[in-house]
């Protein structure tokens, strides 16, 4: 049996949902690819025109404070005022109502229309803007009208453009987020070069990169670290950099085991109960201030037994009592220890306790003497070099080939520091130009023989040290402070 054929208005009919249905799916391939705010409002109007035929539409959505974000017109004669359409009664309506509504004869932002529908773009339950048609096109000389149908189609618009907007707003919300962070990220960045005091922690020989990958690896991990080395190899330098690297949220508290005498290390380490003795006050010790931080235990070789029990207990038990004090007060510490001294052998002379050597070494570093590891020596003058002369704000001088054969060859006994005080005294020096002359001069050869005879005292072997840097510094004495690591006032007060 042959198919009636269509009437003509059901296939028109039917050729209008296929237009709405393609409007629509185009829209979503437009709109998720679209970025800017603009674009999209535009986009959604030019689609909606195309099937629903109004004389004139706008569309419009507010920011997170209530302003006009975006705007697009069709057939209006001047560009459209977003405030205005945001100030019209209409939105109100939509907002109070949650859903599309038509009006008759009134006015939209200085336009008057006969027939009005209008919907709002929502998601989540957040209104976001609107869109509204205005007048349906006359067609020759037939005066026409929205019907259902474009209603329903403007509902379906809305919703599809609602999720849209929003998910192109929360990407734009997360990208500058990342730009915030990124930026954050930048800050402390440069915050942890300037802590590490001159600019960057130079690793370029084999043996310093293996120990910096060693670091990077270990220091988010809990485990406590012992550092060992000659004076002057960069202890403190691991210690901070374990630290940064270990993302733990305190900061890092540094006690020297060895410049605080017995009787007040152990209130200092753990803190003192308020009236132990007359006037004493109470107050925390350097471990709770280390809380989720780290506690940097320099010289670890020089404490005394009777407090290195109290720190071994303190590690173990994750808590400290304070001096005259009943109560434990927990404590999440991770412990950097460091020494230029032989631990071992202390152990082995009852000088150290080896259950706290154990419990100090969950990961011993080792820095070797500069002498050993002569590849850094280049990248160590370089850096010291130029930041020494950006805080004093002067031209790097430049280092003469001589110069540079004896800085490699330089035997260095108080190492990274010694190199770097060289450099500065060189600098301080120097008129623009650094050679091996002005470095030996600084370096000083000291006549072995004559000093294992002379028998004298320390003060008489600063005196003379202090005396030989004048010398060679021609007695500018801020210079001689520096090379000598004291400050100018203390070289003054030392009678010079
Ligand atoms: N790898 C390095 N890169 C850059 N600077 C360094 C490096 N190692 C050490 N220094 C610098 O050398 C000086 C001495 O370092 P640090 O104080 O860490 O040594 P130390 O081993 O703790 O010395 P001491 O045993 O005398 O306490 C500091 O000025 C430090 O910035
Ligand atoms: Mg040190």
């Amino acid at each position: 049996m042959a198919q009636p054929a269509p009437s003509p208005t059901a296939n028109l009919a039917e050729k209008r949902r296929i237009l709405q249905l393609e409007t629509l799916y185009d829209l979503a391939l437009a709109l998720t690819a679209k970025a800017p705010e603009e674009e999209q409002i535009d986009e959604l109007l030019q689609r909606v025109c195309s099937v629903v035929d109004p004389g004139a539409a706008v569309a419009v959505t507010r920011d997170a404070f209530g302003g006009p974000r975006a705007a697009a017109s069709v057939g209006w004669a001047d560009p459209v005022d977003g405030a205005a359409l945001l100030a019209d009664p209409l939105w109100q309506k939509l907002v109070t109502r949650g859903a599309s509504l038509a009006l008759r004869d009134g006015e939209l932002a200085g336009r008057g229309f006969r027939q009005l529908l209008a919907t709002p773009l929502a998601y989540r339950g957040v209104f976001l803007g609107y869109l509204a048609v205005l007048d349906k096109e006359t067609r020759g000389s037939s005066e026409r009208t929205f019907s259902e149908d474009d209603s329903r189609f403007l509902d379906s618009v809305a919703a599809l453009a609602g999720v849209a907007l929003d998910s192109a707003r929360q990407v734009e919300s997360l990208s500058r987020q990342r730009e915030r962070l990124e930026e954050e990220n930048k800050a402390l960045r440069d915050r942890l070069g300037e802590d590490l005091i001159g600019k960057r922690f130079i690793a370029q020989s084999p043996q310093m990169q293996q120990i910096l990958s060693l670091v990077e690896r270990v220091a988010p991990r809990g485990v406590n670290i012992l550092v060992r080395g000659e004076s002057g190899t960069g202890k403190e330098l691991i210690a901070r950099l374990a630290h940064l690297l270990s993302g733990r949220r305190g900061t890092m508290v540094a006690v020297n085991c060895a410049a605080i005498p017995l009787a007040l290390l152990e209130s200092e380490l753990f803190g003192i109960e308020g009236g132990v003795a007359t006037g004493v006050r109470a107050r925390a010790g350097k471990f709770e201030l280390a809380d989720t931080g780290t506690l940097f235990l320099d010289e670890i070789g020089d404490m005394e037994p009777s407090v290195q029990a109290k720190l071994l207990r303190a590690l173990q038990e994750r808590e400290v009592v304070r001096v005259g004090g009943a109560r434990p007060i927990p404590v999440d510490v991770r412990v950097i220890a460091a020494t230029h001294q032989e631990l071992e052998e202390l152990v082995e002379r009852g000088r150290f306790r080896e259950d706290l050597f154990y419990r100090l070494k969950g990961v011993d570093v080792l820095l070797p003497p500069l002498k050993d590891r002569r590849d850094d020596i280049p990248f160590l003058v370089r850096n010291f070099a130029e930041d020494f002369c950006r805080r004093e704000g002067i031209e790097v001088p430049v280092f003469r080939t001589d110069a540079t054969a004896l800085l490699l060859t330089a035997d260095y006994p108080g190492n990274v520091r010694e190199l770097r005080n060289l450099i500065e005294g060189a600098i301080s020096l120097s008129e623009g130009e650094v050679d091996a002359e002005l470095l030996r001069g600084l370096l000083g050869k000291p006549d072995v023989k004559a000093e294992r005879t002379d028998m004298v005292d320390l003060a008489t072997v600063e005196r003379r040290h202090i005396v030989r840097i004048l010398e060679a510094t021609a007695g500018n004495k801020s210079a001689a402070a520096r090379i000598l690591g004291l400050d100018r006032r203390t070289l003054l007060r030392k009678g010079f």
